[in-house]
C-alpha cells in the first residue's frame, strides 16, 4: 500500500502541498486532476527526491519503508518509477546502454545480451518505434511523442510495482495516445503495479479505467470519487467550486 501521511512540500521557499494525504492500495489506479500549477507534478517529483523539492514535514509508506528518508538509488530499488511530463535530454548515454546498467545494478546475474536486445526490439515494435531508437542518446533531438513513448519503454525493462505517470497523453497524437494507453493498460494487466495517474484529459482514462479520481487544489486533495467526477470536470472545468460540505477524503 501506498500510504502518504501529512505531506507538507515546498520548492524555492512556496509550500506547494500542504497537509496532504493519500492512500493507495496495491494494484489500485488513482487519478489526480487539478489546475495548472497546483502541484501536481510536484507531488511525483517529491516522491522521488528530486532535491529541489523540499519535504517540510510528513510520510511516504512504500512496502514498509518511509521513502522520505530514502535516497533516489535507494527509491529507485524500491521499484518505483516515474513517467515525467517533461523527459529530460542526456548526452553521451544510450537508452540501452542506461537499461542495461540499471538492470546490472539490481541483478546479481549477467545480463543476458541476446535477450536483452530480443526484448528491446519487442517493445519498440509494440510501440511502433524503430529499433534503432533505443540506440540513440537518451531523448536527443527526440519529438515530445517519441520522449513520452522512452519513459513507457523503460518502465516496460525496469518492471516497476509503483508508477507516477505525469501527463503521459500530452504531447501525443490520437494514433500515439492509443498505443502509449493500450500498452500501459497491457501493462498493468500483467504486472498489477499501483499507480497515480496525473492528466488534464479524459481520453486516456476511457482506456485506462482508474479505480479512484482526485482533485487536487490548494495543496491538498479537495475531492475523490469516481470516473464520473473526471466526466464532470472536462465538461465543467475547475471554475465551479467543489462542494466541500460533503467530502470524503481517498473513499
Ligand atoms: N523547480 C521549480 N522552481 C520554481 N517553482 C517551481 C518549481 N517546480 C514547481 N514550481 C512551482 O510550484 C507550483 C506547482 O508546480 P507543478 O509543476 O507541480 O504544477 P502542476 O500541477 O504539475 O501543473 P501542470 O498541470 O501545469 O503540469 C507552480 O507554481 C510552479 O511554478
Ligand atoms: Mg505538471
Amino acid at each position: 500500500m501506498l500510504n502518504i501521511k501529512n505531506l507538507t512540500v515546498s520548492v524555492q521557499e512556496k509550500t506547494v502541498l500542504k497537509d496532504f494525504d493519500l492512500q493507495i492500495v496495491d494494484g489500485e489506479i488513482h487519478v489526480i486532476m487539478g489546475p495548472n500549477g497546483v502541484g501536481k507534478s510536484t507531488l511525483c517529483k517529491v516522491l522521488m527526491k528530486d532535491p529541489l523539492y523540499e519535504i517540510v514535514t510528513g510520510e511516504v509508506w512504500w512496502n514498509e519503508k518511509n521513502l522520505a528518508k530514502l535516497s533516489p538509488t535507494e527509491i529507485a530499488r524500491e521499484k518505483v518509477y516515474l513517467l515525467n511530463q517533461s523527459p529530460m535530454a542526456i548526452e553521451g548515454v544510450s537508452t540501452a546502454e542506461m537499461l542495461r546498467m540499471a538492470l546490472s545494478e539490481n541483478s546479481q546475474d549477467r545480463i543476458d545480451i541476446f535477450a536483452f536486445n530480443k526484448k528491446l526490439e519487442e517493445i519498440c515494435k509494440s510501440l511502433d518505434l524503430p529499433n534503432n531508437f533505443v540506440h540513440r542518446e537518451i531523448n536527443v533531438g527526440m519529438s515530445g511523442g517519441e520522449r513520452k513513448k522512452n519513459e513507457l519503454l523503460q518502465m516496460w525493462v525496469l518492471e516497476p510495482k509503483l508508477i507516477l505517470l505525469d501527463e503521459i497523453d500530452s504531447g501525443l497524437d490520437v494514433d500515439a495516445l492509443k498505443i502509449v494507453a493500450k500498452s500501459f493498460l497491457e501493462y498493468c494487466e500483467k504486472f498489477h503495479p499501483t499507480v497515480i495517474v496525473i492528466t488534464h484529459h479524459q481520453h486516456l482514462l476511457d482506456y485506462i479505467k482508474p479505480d479512484k479520481v482526485h482533485v487536487l487544489q490548494n495543496g491538498k486533495i479537495v475531492q475523490s470519487g469516481d470516473l464520473t467526477l473526471a466526466k464532470r470536470i472536462e465538461n465543467e472545468g475547475f471554475s465551479k467550486p467543489f462542494d466541500i460540505s460533503g467530502i470524503k477524503e481517498n473513499e
